[in-house]
C-alpha cells in the first residue's frame, strides 16, 4: 500500500505532529507515504510530492507550522483541477489520502471520495468550528496563546488604568475568543454569534469603574459585528474558498476608538493576529494530533473511506466528512453566557 498526506488552509501548531503520527502508523503497517505539498496544490499538474519516512518525520513533534506546506488551493473551482487532482492518485499510484484541515481543504476530501477517490480526513482548525467532533488540532495551542496575551496585557491594563481591546481570529465562530476570553478572564467577549450593542459594552465597563476596577480587558473575534456601529470590509477580495479577509475589518480598532468616545477611558487595540497559529503545539493538540493522524490510517487500513477521526468526548471515533463539512459548529452560547458572571 501507498498512502499520500497533505495539509491544507491555516497553519497551526499540531500539524507536524499529525503527519508524523501518520507516517509513524503506516510504517507499522510497512507501507509507505506519500507528502503532497502545500495542500491541494501539491496534487495539480503533475503533482508536487515528496516521500514521507520515519526518519524526515523524526524531530517534528514539537515543531509548529507544517513540513509540508499548506495553501488555501481549490481544485473544486476548476473542472480541469479537480480531473488533475484525481488523476495524480493514479500518477503517483495513491491507494487513498489523507488530508489534513478545515472546513475549505475537508470539504475536497469529501468531493473526492464522493467521486471515488479513497479520502479520510483529520480535524485542524485553530477556529475549532468544524462540525461532528468537539476538538481540531491547533484550537488548545491558539487558545493558550490567547490566555497567556491576556495575563500580559492586565498587567499593563492595570499599570495605566486602560481599557485593551483584544481581537483575535475566528472566522465564522468565536470559539477562539471565548475559550481563550474565558481562560484569560477578559472583562467582554464580543463574538460573530451574538451581536451586542456596543453601549451595552460601555455600560458594563462603567459599571466595573464604579466597583473600584480603573482597567479592562475586552476580546473580540475578527467577525464580530455590533448593530450600534457600522463595520466595514475595507477589503472585498475573496480567498480561493470565497472568504474575505477578516483581518480587513478592523474590528478590535473600531471598537476601541468607539468605547473611547463614548466612555472617555484611554483605550488601546492588540490584534494577536498570525502569533495565535505560531510555537510549539501544546500537550493537548500533540495527543489530539497523534490520535487522529494515526487512526486516520487506520480507517484506510479498514477500508473505512471519506470518514475523518473525531474526538467526540474522549473517544477517537469515525464520523463522515460530508457530515463534518455541512455545517460550521458555532460556539455553545452556555459558555459565552458564563463568561458574564465574570464582567
Ligand atoms: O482559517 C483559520 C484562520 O485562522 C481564520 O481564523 C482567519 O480568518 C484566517 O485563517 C486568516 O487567514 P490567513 O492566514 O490567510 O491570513
Amino acid at each position: 500500500m501507498k498512502i499520500g498526506v497533505l495539509t491544507g488552509g491555516g497553519d497551526c501548531p499540531g500539524l507536524n505532529a499529525a503527519i508524523r503520527a501518520v507516517v509513524r502508523r503506516a510504517t507499522q503497517y510497512d507501507w509507505e507515504v506519500l507528502g503532497f505539498l502545500n495542500g491541494w496544490a501539491g496534487l495539480l499538474g503533475e503533482g508536487n510530492v515528496r516521500p514521507l519516512t520515519p526518519e524526515d518525520v523524526s524531530g517534528i513533534l514539537p515543531l509548529g507550522g507544517t513540513m509540508l506546506g499548506t495553501s488555501r488551493t481549490n481544485p473544486m473551482k476548476n473542472p480541469e483541477h479537480m480531473q488533475q487532482v484525481v488523476d495524480n492518485f493514479a500518477r503517483h499510484k495513491i491507494d487513498a489520502l489523507v488530508a489534513i484541515g478545515g472546513d475549505d481543504t475537508l470539504s475536497v476530501a469529501a468531493k473526492l471520495h464522493e467521486i471515488g477517490q479513497k479520502t479520510v480526513g483529520v480535524p485542524k482548525t485553530m477556529d475549532n468550528d468544524l462540525g461532528e467532533t468537539d476538538y481540531c488540532i491547533g484550537f488548545n495551542s491558539a487558545v493558550t496563546i490567547v490566555a497567556d496575551a491576556l495575563d500580559k496585557l492586565h498587567t499593563t491594563a492595570s499599570s495605566h488604568h486602560r481599557v485593551m481591546v483584544v481581537e483575535v481570529m475566528g472566522r465564522d465562530a468565536g470559539w477562539v475568543a471565548t475559550i481563550g476570553g474565558l481562560a484569560g478572564g477578559a472583562d467582554y467577549i464580543l463574538i460573530p454569534e451574538v451581536d451586542v450593542n456596543l453601549d451595552k459594552v460601555c455600560d458594563s465597563l462603567q459599571r466595573r469603574r464604579q466597583r473600584g476596577r480603573d482597567f479592562s480587558v475586552i476580546v473580540v473575534s475578527e467577525g464580530a459585528s455590533f448593530p450600534d456601529l457600522e463595520v466595514e470590509q475595507t477589503d472585498s477580495s475573496v480567498d480561493a474558498f470565497g472568504h474575505v479577509r477578516l483581518d480587513r475589518r478592523n474590528v478590535g480598532e473600531l471598537a476601541a476608538r468607539e468605547i473611547e468616545k463614548r466612555t472617555g477611558f484611554e483605550t488601546r487595540t492588540v490584534v494577536l493576529g498570525h502569533l495565535q497559529r505560531g510555537g510549539s503545539p501544546t500537550v493537548f493538540d500533540r495527543i489530539l494530533a497523534t490520535r487522529t493522524g494515526a487512526t486516520a490510517v487506520d480507517y484506510i487500513k479498514e477500508g473505512r473511506y471519506g470518514c475523518m477521526a473525531a474526538l467526540k468526548g474522549e473517544k477517537i471515533v469515525p464520523v463522515p466528512l460530508k457530515d463534518v463539512v455541512a455545517r460550521t459548529r458555532t460556539v455553545d452560547l452556555d459558555l459565552w453566557n458564563l463568561a458574564s458572571t465574570f464582567y
